[in-house]
């Protein structure tokens, strides 16, 4: 991932040191646990004691394996995951055990971009409808929810006559800016945004990291944006936490954690993802090879298995 590409330069990080911000969420030592399959069988604890915190205009990346968490994590923000312990504090408030009503009037605030934008919008629906859909849910009349429809395709790239095509006639990285839309549409001050550049080829990528990194100096909204992929999460993130096994094992200024990583894990991650130098490549694969022989054998010293 190159940071240069696309018109916004720089990464979200990039331009100066660590901002103050007004605190927008916390989550206080969130525990999930998923209900086991079958009778009498225990609860899967996905996600273990997670202290987080996202600021005003901030995008905290998530970086972590399959399976770490990190969607269970973004769901539980949005309510679709079950709180077993602690608290999610949105805007001062807690909002883990908020009713179905509270939920809509949230849903305001708190928006969602999955990762697949082939499934993720209604293929039966023309582009303006999708995006009039919220609008018309929230009260706004028909004229009202047009001329946003106009602004919000602007906003992310789209030509206006995109209203009455269907997303089938969009290529992935169009559509995922219909979906970024949508997600505006209602001014949101938090975006979750699960892999949503993962689906996408890397120059469709970059464009759309851009769109983000765009949006969010352009309206003050603030990412919980999660990935598998160090480089992408460099490039979108202010800070980024990383997740192993359901507890997040690292987190600080995204320059610091995703080039001097201080936990095993990320240290692998970061010598594990692709460079463009072909000689730096050699390195960091020699590099990987060096640290992966060190851990086993620190280890085989505590008696644990590689
Ligand atoms: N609805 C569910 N019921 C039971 N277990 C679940 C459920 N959803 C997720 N899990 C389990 O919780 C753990 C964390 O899953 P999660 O989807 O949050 O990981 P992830 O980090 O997003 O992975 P990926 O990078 O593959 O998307 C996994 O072990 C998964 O099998
Ligand atoms: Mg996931």
């Amino acid at each position: 991932m190159t940071a240069s590409a696309g018109p916004v330069s720089g990464s979200a990080a990039s331009g100066g040191g660590a901002q103050i911000r007004a605190e927008l969420l916390r989550v206080d030592n969130l525990v999930v646990e998923y209900p086991g399959k079958g009778f009498r069988a225990k609860p899967f604890r996905a996600l273990t004691a997670i202290n987080i915190s996202i600021g005003q205009g901030e995008t905290l990346g998530l970086v972590g394996e399959s399976g770490s968490g990190k969607t269970t994590l973004g769901r539980a923000v949005l309510g679709l995951a079950p709180v077993t312990g602690g608290k999610i504090i949105f805007e001062g408030n807690d909002i883990s055990r908020a009713s179905r009503k509270q939920r809509r009037v949230l849903s305001r605030d708190l928006q969602v971009v999955f990762q697949d934008p082939y499934t993720s919008l209604n293929p039966a629906l023309e582009i303006g409808d999708i995006l009039a859909e919220p609008l018309g849910v929230q009260g706004k009349s028909p004229a009202e929810a047009k001329k946003r429809v106009r602004e919000l395709l602007d906003q992310v790239g789209l030509p206006s006559d995109a209203i009455h095509r269907l997303p089938r006639e969009f290529s992935g990285g169009q559509r995922q800016r219909v979906a970024i839309a949508r997600a505006l549409a209602l001014s949101p001050k938090l975006i979750v945004c699960d892999e949503p550049v993962s689906a996408l080829d890397l120059s469709t990528q970059a464009r759309v990291l851009d769109l983000f990194l765009q949006i969010q100096k352009d309206t003050g909204v603030s990412y919980l944006f999660v990935s598998h992929d160090l480089d992408v999460v460099r490039h979108i993130s202010h800070r980024v936490a990383v997740m192993y096994q359901g507890e997040i094992v690292e987190q600080g200024p995204a320059d610091f954690v995703t080039s001097t990583p201080g936990h095993p894990y990320t240290q692998r991650l970061l010598l594990a993802s692709p460079v463009p130098d072909p000689d730096r490549q050699e390195k960091r694969r020699a590099d990987r090879h060096r640290l992966l022989e060190v851990q086993r054998m620190q280890n085989e010293q505590a008696g644990v298995l590689a």
